[in-house]
This record gives structure tokens, C-alpha cells and sequence, in this order.
């Protein structure tokens, strides 16, 4: 009975939405240690700059993107890959922070996925009217693990739709602070964020970056 008890207070905590099967909200995961993050992300893009990059159809994206970890996602005009080298700068990508690694396990656990260990990290950069048009996470070898986001700055229209294009996306309101998590059956779900309305965050100013951790390999 008390153990009933407690197992339902423990499925209602307000803070961890199911959205899909195999795909969780966190609701303010990172606010204890946000200003680690801040930190952490300044020196990342001190080493290596946000840029934006060109899609293969020769699409200048309007988020601008950076990388942490022993691979960095980039694109250009022959496709979309995983790289050790950042082509900007000729060096490879900056380390992972503990603290990133760390709460990107915490985040997964939380999801279901235990045992997560990224070697990528994708920081993305959204100023006012950016936009993330739909699309699928599927530049990975291994679909077992799951992508871990992480929302800091002002708050974005987050989209998450099905296995199709076409599936009407949901929409999820992400601030400063929360978490998404999906992997298993959602893993391949489609996802985007809607154009991002003008504010000014306390912490970042007038900026949304969101950081992406995966297992490429
Ligand atoms: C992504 O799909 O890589 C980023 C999602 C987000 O910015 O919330
Ligand atoms: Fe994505």
C-alpha cells in the first residue's frame, strides 16, 4: 500500500511528460546547473565558432551550428556527415565537458535509456525568425541510443511528428532549462522547431541554443 503509494507520486511528478512512446519531456532538468552549461557552451564556441552551414541542395541553413565531442555533424554541398575535424578551423572538434556527458546520461536514464555515452554533441544557435524545418536524426550507424536535447535561452515551438513528414507534428513549448529525450519506437520521429519569436533571455540575450547529444557510431 505504501509502496503503491509512493510508485504513483513517483509516475506524477510534474516535471517528466511521456510525449511518445520512448520520447520524454524534462521539464527545467538543467536549471541546477545552467550556469555550467553557459560556461561550458562559451568555451566550445571560443575554440569553435557558430557558422551556418550549406545543405547539399546548396541551402544556407539559417540556425547557426557548432560542435562538441570526438565527432561534430556538419554539412556542405557533397552531404551530411559526422566528422572528427571541425573544417573551419582544421582542428578536431573541442572535448566534451564532463558536466554535458554527464547530464546527457541523467537525461536518458530518465527516458529509459540507460548506459548512454555520446561522442557527439551538436550546439545550435536560433535567433529571432530562425526556423528548423521537419526532419528525421538518422546520420547515426546505431538507432539503439537516443537523442538526448537540451532548450537554454529564449523559448521555441518545438515539433514532433511520426514516422512520415506528413504526420501532423505536435507542438511542444521548450524554455530555458527543459529537456527532450526519444529514442526507441519515436527514435527516427520526425522533429523541427517552429520560427523563433523575438524576447530577451535573462542569461542569453536575444538567443535560443539548444544542444543535441548522440551516439553516432
Ligand atoms: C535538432 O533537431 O537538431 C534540434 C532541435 C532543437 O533545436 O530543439
Ligand atoms: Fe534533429
Amino acid at each position: 500500500m505504501t509502496a503503491d503509494l509512493f510508485d504513483s507520486v513517483a509516475d506524477a511528478q510534474p516535471w517528466r511528460e511521456e510525449i511518445a512512446d520512448g520520447a520524454v519531456l524534462l521539464r527545467a532538468f538543467v536549471r541546477p546547473i545552467e550556469s555550467e552549461l553557459i560556461a561550458a557552451v562559451r568555451a566550445i564556441v571560443a575554440q569553435s565558432p557558430f557558422r551556418r552551414m550549406t545543405t547539399p541542395g546548396g541551402h544556407l541553413m539559417s540556425v547557426a551550428m557548432t560542435n562538441c565531442g570526438a565527432r561534430g555533424w556538419i554539412t556542405d554541398h557533397t552531404g551530411y556527415r559526422y566528422d572528427p575535424i571541425d573544417p573551419r578551423t582544421g582542428a578536431p572538434w573541442p572535448a566534451m565537458p564532463p558536466v554535458l556527458r554527464d547530464l546527457a546520461l541523467r537525461a536518458a536514464e530518465q527516458g529509459g535509456f540507460t548506459g548512454f555515452a555520446p561522442d557527439a554533441c551538436l550546439v545550435n544557435r536560433y535567433t529571432p525568425g530562425t526556423r528548423l524545418s521537419l526532419h528525421q536524426d538518422k546520420d547515426e550507424l546505431d538507432y539503439a541510443a537516443p537523442i538526448v536535447s537540451v532548450s537554454l535561452g529564449l523559448p521555441a515551438n518545438f515539433l514532433f511528428g511520426g514516422m512520415a513528414r506528413s504526420d501532423k507534428p505536435r507542438r511542444f513549448r521548450l524554455v530555458h532549462g527543459d529537456v527532450v529525450v526519444w529514442g526507441g519506437p519515436n527514435r527516427l520521429a520526425y522533429h523541427g522547431v517552429a520560427p523563433l519569436a523575438d524576447g530577451e533571455h535573462p542569461l542569453l540575450g536575444r538567443q535560443r541554443i539548444n544542444l543535441t547529444f548522440r551516439r553516432t557510431q
